[in-house]
């Protein structure tokens, strides 16, 4: 666990480095996204889907409420729902 939680802390600072230089909401929840959802499973997953913005946050919900991501704050959560449904929304 504690392994775990230096993972967390540190791997920020690779993931989407780039864009988050930039410091906007997009770049963020691209880190995020990037540092929180490949966890489980690939990033390829949600890479894969092409959803509309309820059912990403429905998506989101169910990552957090069914299968256990607790430790996405609210935040996290709505700064990876903005960048997912920009970039893999329906279109
Ligand atoms: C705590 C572990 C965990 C984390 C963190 C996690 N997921 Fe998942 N996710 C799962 C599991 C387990 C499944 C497989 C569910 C199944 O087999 O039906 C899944 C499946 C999915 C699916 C496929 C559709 C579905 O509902 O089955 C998508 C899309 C997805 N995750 C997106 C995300 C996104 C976006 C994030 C970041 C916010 C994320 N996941 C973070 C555990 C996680």
């Amino acid at each position: 666990m504690r392994t775990l939680c230096l993972l967390l802390i540190l791997f920020p600072a690779f993931a989407g480095a780039e864009e988050a230089a930039q410091n906007s909401p997009l770049a963020e929840g691209k880190q995020r996204f990037e540092t929180h959802c490949g966890i489980c499973h690939s990033l390829a997953l949600p890479k894969s889907q092409r959803l509309d913005r309820a059912t990403w946050k429905w998506v989101i919900d169910d990552m957090v409420n069914e299968f256990g991501a607790v430790w996405l704050t609210a935040e996290d959560q709505r700064l990876i729902l903005e960048y997912v449904v920009k970039h893999y929304g329906p279109e």
